[in-house]
């Protein structure tokens, strides 16, 4: 029965997409379990790419049932047009599971996104712009709707009400035309209706059922530890649970169904949006991993923010999530830099501290202590097995996967799902 959970270690965009994918191919379901289309997975098969949002890699994976859990929130115009692109392109659908808990991100949401960014002004988060955080608040304060409203016309209009009640005060000062209308609003989340209906089950129920018949489930984190509600640099963070335990809460599924949690961390590091960012590259180098690592996000096209890796943040992803092993991305793009820096630990105001500090103050003004790794120029973009690596990529694998506390049990060497060397299996063997 194993139940294997993929994370962020780092602030997103670590491949997640890729391994989730790569595990696809091998699992009966893999399920999103947090976020809705703030995420970007970008997948390689076969020299064909994919920008995934709200879908689960698993679509891919002829075989492999794909689910959203009661965890995401999902913006019911994104999933038909993601569903109808990939069908275009010749990936069969129709296996798309949906809890019916689900929250689905209004259209006002939208717009509420966009003004709280403006009320913050120089606070603003930089946001995705999707509606993530309205939605996620009304779930809070119990006014959200579900995907089971929109089979209950008289329920989900009631729920509209009340929700545009709050709502219009927030847009009070904008024009009269701009305010939002219950049956406008009404109508076009019934219109998805009939087609959301096949897709609607309880996931629960399904994937408990499929674990007690041994099936193999792959739980498929958005986001990452550092931009968990909870665990992040809030308030920079994101507005779900992207931690491993967000898994149970955001599927039921029950925390000792786990086997493993792997956690994605790039050889490096990015952040997209405001925050904290103590090893944050702002000179040549921090644009030469952004030009060689095509670092540009795959759901706004924003330039991703660059750094080396930081192994305090690893070694608090290992330790927030009970990560196993770790899946170390993109060690392709280290290639010809001549001496690489590590982040080992902080200097916070005079001390040296190993540990993420609890204080977000504390995190804003940290400096990297560096250790110094050699580097290496061969092309690694080829090598099928870690003995293959030149000696100093090994090297720099072995000291973080030290400093990570967790072992590195996959290493990428290029986008497409082939370029990946494996040092351990990441499926437990009865999978
Ligand atoms: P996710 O949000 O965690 O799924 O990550 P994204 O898809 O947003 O960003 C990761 C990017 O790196 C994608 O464009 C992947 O195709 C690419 N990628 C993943 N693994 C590797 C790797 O090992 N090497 C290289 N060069 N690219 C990779
Ligand atoms: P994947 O799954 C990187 C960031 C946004 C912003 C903050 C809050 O591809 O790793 P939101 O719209 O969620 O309220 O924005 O979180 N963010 C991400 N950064 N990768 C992501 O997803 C992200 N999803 C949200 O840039 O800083
Ligand atoms: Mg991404």
């Amino acid at each position: 029965m194993p139940a294997v959970v993929i994370v962020g270690a780092q602030w997103g965009d670590e491949g997640k997409g890729k391994a989730s994918d790569q595990l696809g191919t091998r699992v009966d379901y893999v399920v999103k379990y947090n976020g809705g289309n703030n995420a970007g997975h970008t997948v390689v098969v076969d020299g064909d790419t994919f920008a995934l949002h709200l879908l689960p890699a698993g679509i891919l994976s002829p075989g492999c049932t794909p689910v959203i859990g009661n965890g995401v929130v999902v913006d019911l115009e994104v999933l038909f047009a993601e569903l109808g692109d990939l069908q275009r392109r010749g990936v069969d659908t129709s296996r798309l599971k949906i809890s019916s808990s689900a929250h689905i991100i209004p259209s006002y949401n939208k717009r509420i996104d966009a003004l709280n960014e403006r009320m913050l002004g120089e606070r603003k988060l930089g946001t995705t712009g999707r509606g993530i955080g309205p939605t996620y608040a009304d779930k809070m304060n119990r006014i959200g709707l579900r995907i089971q409203d929109l089979f209950d016309p008289s329920i989900l209009r009631q729920k509209v009400t009340g929700a545009l009640r709050q709502k219009n005060q927030m847009l009070s000062q904008l024009p009269a035309e701009e305010h939002f209308v219950v049956e406008d609003i009404v109508q076009e989340l019934l219109a998805y209706a009939p087609r959301v209906a096949p897709m609607v089950t309880n996931v629960s129920t399904l994937l408990n059922k499929a674990l007690d018949a041994g099936q193999t489930v792959v739980f498929e984190g958005g986001q990452a530890a550092m931009l968990d509600i909870d665990h992040g640099t809030y308030p920079f963070v994101t507005s779900s649970t992207c931690t491993a335990a967000g898994a149970c809460s955001g599927s039921g599924v029950g925390p000792m169904r786990i086997d493993r949690v792997i956690g994605v961390a790039k050889a490096y590091v990015t952040r997209v949006g405001e925050g904290p960012f103590p090893t944050e590259l702002l000179d040549k180098s921090g644009e030469y991993l952004r030009t060689v690592g095509h670092e540009f996000g795959t759901t706004t096209g924003r330039p991703r923010r660059t750094g080396w890796y930081d192994a305090v943040v690893a070694r608090y992803a290992t330790r927030v999530n009970s990560m196993t092993d770790i899946v170390l991305t993109k060690l392709d793009v280290l290639t010809g830099i001549e001496r690489i820096p590590v982040c080992v630990a902080y200097e916070i105001d005079g001390m040296q501290v190993e540990d993420m500090p609890e204080n977000q103050s504390d995190m804003h003004h940290a400096k990297p202590i560096y250790e110094y790794l050699p580097g290496w120029s061969e092309d690694i973009s080829q090598c099928a097995a870690f003995d293959e690596l030149p000696d100093t990529a090994q090297g720099y694998v072995k000291r973080i996967e030290e400093l990570s506390g967790c072992r590195i049990s996959a290493i990428g060497v290029g986008p497409e799902r082939n370029q990946t060397i494996s040092r351990f299996a990441l499926l437990p063997e009865s999978a």
